[in-house]
């Protein structure tokens, strides 16, 4: 387990759980928050023993309740011009050739909102609420809501959360399909944690290529998409994991894949 102040990074087998932990301002993403996090998602990038990863906040109140308010009074464009060049969290967690699963698991607001919209499955507790409040601070989402949030659940129900900045229930967001399930509140890590595991024990070349071409059908016109997803079935071919997978199912044992 790899403290720092205000992330914590727990690597527990083949899956990392990284937990902001800040959970007296809600776990809002200040600028030391936003450092260490991209820290720790550089380590589980660089560790070939994680093949999975979970996002969570401390406590029992807030995922991440958004960007740090106090840090907006008296910025200046220049200023916030100047931190908007730093580094993304949001672009680190979707650019990650590992699945990411976020485990809201109260507030999911603003810039936490834009975390859980990052990553690649999203679980609730039954007492999380999101939200995009900025236009109650007289702004808008700055961390890539306004593009991802459409593409998640589409124009109406995107327009409504951003315009109006009101909260929703764990029930609304999994109507909305902003969320692929709701727990119990005391059964959401383990939840999130199990299907970590389920991908974890799945080829980790193939799974970081089926990231990326499910991914890129978001951004990508169907031709440009459906290329992309045969360049990487193709790549597949090449890998030991393809090799060890194809003559486990052959032989009728479990895989044991290594990610070559
Ligand atoms: N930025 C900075 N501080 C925040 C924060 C944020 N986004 N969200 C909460 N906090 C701080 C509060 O200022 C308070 O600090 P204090 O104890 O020093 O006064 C502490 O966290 C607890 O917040 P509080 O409002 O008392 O808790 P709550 O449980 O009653 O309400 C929220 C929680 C999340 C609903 C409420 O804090 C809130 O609306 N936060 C702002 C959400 C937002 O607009 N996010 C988008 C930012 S762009």
């Amino acid at each position: 387990m790899t403290e720092s102040t205000v992330v914590t990074l727990d690597v527990r087998g083949a899956v990392a759980l990284i937990t902001i932990n800040r959970p007296d301002k809600r776990n809002a993403l200040d600028g030391q928050v936003r450092c260490a996090f991209l820290g720790a998602i550089d380590t589980v990038r660089r560790d070939e023993g994680v093949r999975a990863v979970v996002v969570t906040g401390a406590g029992d109140k807030s995922f991440v309740a958004g960007a740090d308010i106090a840090e907006f009074e008296g910025r200046s464009p220049v200023d916030q011009w100047r931190a908007m060049k730093a580094p993304s969290i949001y672009d680190a967690v979707e650019r990650l050739p590992k699945p990411v699963i976020a485990a809201v698991n109260g507030f999911c607001l603003g810039g936490g909102m834009e975390l859980a919209l990052a990553c690649d499955i999203r679980i609730a507790s039954a007492s999380a609420k999101f939200g995009q409040p900025e236009v109650n601070l007289g702004i808008i989402p700055g961390g890539g809501a306004t593009q991802r949030l459409p593409r998640v659940i589409g124009l109406g129900g995107a327009l409504r959360l951003i315009l109006t900045g009101e909260l929703i229930s764990a029930q609304e967001a999994l109507r909305l399909r902003l969320v692929e399930e709701v727990t119990e509140p005391a059964a959401l890590l383990d939840r999130a944690m199990q299907l970590a595991g389920t991908v974890a024990s799945r080829s980790p070349v193939a799974v970081a290529a089926a990231k990326e071409a499910t991914r890129a059908a978001l951004s990508l016109p169907l031709d440009d998409g459906l290329k992309l997803e045969s360049a990487l079935f193709q790549l597949c071919f090449s890998s030991a994991d393809k090799a060890e997978g194809v003559r486990a199912f052959l032989e009728k044992r479990a895989a044991q894949f290594t990610g070559r």
